[in-house]
């Protein structure tokens, strides 16, 4: 099995590290990394966008041709783990500190194919944000030249967290749950979320008493309509 970030392709500029990835994957062999210093169009979950000026964050997709049932989950363990103790995990995979979403994940793939890419994103030294992203998104106040240590770092811990049992990242996963014992609202109801089970599905408590458990998708922060 070849390591993570062996092979590397490093872009002053791409569209998206994850479509790079992605055209890669068929032929790549696990592990394969590509980085870019900028993105021109970086994407997230749900359709949004990510954005970084260039050099200021880190921009990293790996190709996978093996990977754990709760990837998404394990990745956000890896992020939180490599951020520092101060990180949460806002479910299923947005990385907080002090509320800010410092961090952010994409899983594309074809399991069919036998190839998924994971997509990070890490707020490590930005500057400023665009006006949209200036109340809920943080930088972990580093310098550019905190980019790679970091990934290096993180690439260590996805290496040990893509092989740990999924037992052991749901107990890890729940020590940073961002939203336990929270107001949260989606797009079918709102209710208290009460963490996750070991499908990594998050279980909320609606206002009738039942719980729900909700497979994907995004929840906020809140009663009443997202803002
Ligand atoms: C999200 O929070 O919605 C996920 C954001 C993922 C962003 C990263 S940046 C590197 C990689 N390339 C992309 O286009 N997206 C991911």
């Amino acid at each position: 099995m070849s390591r993570l970030g062996t092979p590397r392709l490093h872009l002053r500029t791409t569209d998206s590290t994850n479509e790079r990835a992605k055209a890669l994957a068929p032929r790549a062999p696990h592990g394969l990394l590509v980085t870019a210093a900028e993105q021109t169009a970086g994407h997230g979950r749900q359709g949004r966008t990510w954005t970084a000026p260039a050099g200021e964050g880190l921009l990293m997709s790996l190709v996978l041709r093996d990977w754990p049932e709760l990837l998404p989950l394990a990745a956000a363990v890896a992020v939180a783990e490599a951020v520092g103790p101060e990180a949460r995990i806002k479910w299923p995979n947005d990385i907080l500190v002090a509320e800010r979403k410092v961090a952010g994940i994409l899983v594309e793939g074809r399991s069919q194919e036998g190839w998924a890419v994971l997509g990070i994103g890490v707020n490590v030294a930005i500057s400023a944000f665009p006006a949209e992203l200036r109340d809920t998104a943080g930088s972990l106040g580093g310098v550019p030249a905190d980019v790679e240590p970091f990934l290096q770092r993180l690439l260590a811990l996805l290496a040990k967290g893509l092989n740990a049992p999924s037992e052991n990242v749901i107990a890890t996963w729940r020590e940073r749950d961002a939203l336990d014992g929270r107001a949260v609202t989606w797009n079918d109801g709102e209710g208290v979320a009460a963490g996750i089970d070991e499908e990594g599905r998050l279980l909320v408590e609606r206002p009738d008493g039942t719980t729900t458990a909700l497979n994907a998708g995004e929840v906020h922060l809140g009663t009443g309509p997202p803002a």
